[in-house]
């Protein structure tokens, strides 16, 4: 069984936020979120997160992810973190994450416990510049020796491109004992978890490397310019992927993935399109720019125009919804609807066919198929205390500017005449009117002004 620790007691000063740095955000989760569920991903048999900075802030805002929160009550060095799980440990094998490095692939990892073997695995690079790392040593025969701390190096050491990048796989029995055997007599005074890597050559335990497929996968967060720098190259990931699967993106850099998507055949999304949550997206379907989707389902053969914003709603095979529509929560439009510009629409299902095309508000609303809903009409579904609802069966026509007062039913193929206020039902194949007769006077003059 594999056994994960994931270090995530450290304080994260240069963020400069209240936030614990591990509950930063790249995509829709945090940092620690994604390690974690790399962690699942590889099988893991459990996973110990070792916390401490910030408390109980990240335990508890992580608590639904049923793992074993670990606490590290003063920050005494990454070796006396992983030592603080090690007895709680139960697996063969320990492998060491950080809560920090988001991107960190199941892929790289996998990699790096098949070239661990029984022994040790160290996952390292070559930098250019390796400042700030610990540089690994090895010998005239390549193996390596150990690892040395920038802080601690010398000149020479000081040289090598060759880093630690901090993940670590060892036996869980050896590295127990390596742990124990860990002083802190070094240029930081902290106890360094790379310091079993000499231990381990000295009990002829090899240590064994890989390298990441990309440098990315490796690289930790510090402050908000690191953040967002690895949430571009996560939406990059993202993007490559849609690609990949077929899907048409106008511009792969300006597009933003916040949770799981789905998509048909031959999907075009154009830029500046944000879809958040769980979103499927079926065949044929157009995004315009500047569209905002949040846990929505859109069907086949769909034309969502720009400056759309829909959210938690069905957008039923064949629509058209936008420019600038807002869909909100548990509207469903069955299918070749037209939701046209500055339309909002909450709670109401639309039927086959029909059309809402300007300036309406349509709320907790059931509306039939063919009908017609004209320019400006309103559904005014709350009373002030209460929300009401409006049924409009099949085939009707409501004429411009109308107000429905809910609750209230407009019968099959009813027509309501513009400018309407209705209060009561209108039975099926009626006309409503309700409007004041126009007046006219002939030859009016209008006022002018008087002279002073
Ligand atoms: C560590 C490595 C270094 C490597 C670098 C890669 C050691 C001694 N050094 O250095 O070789 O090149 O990572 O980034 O391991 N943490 C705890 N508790 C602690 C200390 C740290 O949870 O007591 C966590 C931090 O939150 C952080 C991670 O461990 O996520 C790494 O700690 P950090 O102090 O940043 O290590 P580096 O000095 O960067
Ligand atoms: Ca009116």
């Amino acid at each position: 069984m594999l056994s994960v620790v994931i270090l995530a007691a450290g304080q994260g000063t240069r963020m400069r936020s209240a936030l614990p740095k591990v509950l930063h955000v790249v995509g829709d989760r945090p940092l620690l979120e994604h390690v974690i569920s790399t962690a699942r991903e590889l099988g893991a048999g459990e996973i110990h997160v070792v916390y401490g900075h910030g408390g109980d802030a990240v335990p508890k805002a992580l608590a639904h992810l049923n793992v074993n929160w670990v606490l590290q009550e003063q920050q005494l060095g990454t070796g006396h973190a992983v030592a603080q799980a090690i007895s709680h440990v139960k697996g063969e094998r320990v492998l060491v994450l950080y809560g920090d490095v988001p991107l960190i692939s199941a892929a790289t990892l996998k990699r790096l416990i098949e070239a661990a073997g029984s022994e040790v695995g160290l996952l390292t690079v070559e930098l250019d510049d390796p400042t700030g790392y610990g540089r690994i040593i090895r010998d005239g025969s390549g193996k390596v020796l150990r690892n040395v701390e920038q802080k601690d190096a010398n000149a020479s050491e000081l040289w090598v491109r060759e880093v630690n990048t901090g993940f670590l796989t060892a036996p869980a029995a050896k590295l127990s004992d390596w742990l124990g055997r860990l002083r802190n007599d070094n240029a930081q005074g902290e106890y360094y978890l790379t310091d079993v890597l000499a231990m381990a050559v000295g009990d002829g335990v090899a240590v064994n490397t890989a390298a990441p497929a990309d440098v990315h996968e490796v690289l930790g967060i510090n402050n908000k310019r690191q953040l967002a720098e690895i949430e571009r190259h996560y939406q990059r990931i993202q993007a490559t992927a849609l690609m990949d699967a077929g899907v048409t993106l106008r511009d792969p850099a300006r597009l933003d993935v916040r949770g799981q998507v789905s998509c048909g055949r031959d999907v075009e999304i154009d830029t500046n399109v944000i879809l958040h949550g769980k979103v499927n997206i079926g065949s044929n379907t157009k995004i315009g720019p500047n569209c905002l989707i949040i846990n929505s389902v859109i069907g086949d053969g769909v034309e969502i125009l720009a400056n759309t914003v829909i959210e938690e709603a069905e957008i039923g095979a064949g629509s058209r919804v936008g420019p600038f529509a807002r869909i909100r929560p548990g509207t469903v439009l069955a299918g070749d609807a037209h939701i046209g510009n500055f339309v909002e629409i909450k709670k109401s299902t639309v039927g086959l066919g029909s059309k809402i095309n300007h300036l309406s508000y349509v709320g907790d609303a059931t509306i039939g198929n063919q009908v017609n809903i004209g320019a400006g009409t309103i559904t005014c579904n709350y009373d002030g205390a209460n929300k009401h609802q409006t049924i409009i069966e099949d085939e009707v026509f409501v004429g411009s500017d109308s107000q429905l007062v809910a609750p209230v039913t407009i019968g099959k193929g009813a027509t309501i005449g513009a400018g309407a206020t209705i209060t009561k039902n209108v039975a099926p194949g009626a006309l409503a009117l309700s409007r004041t007769p126009q007046a006219s006077r002939e030859g009016w003059k209008r006022p002018t002004k008087k002279k002073s």
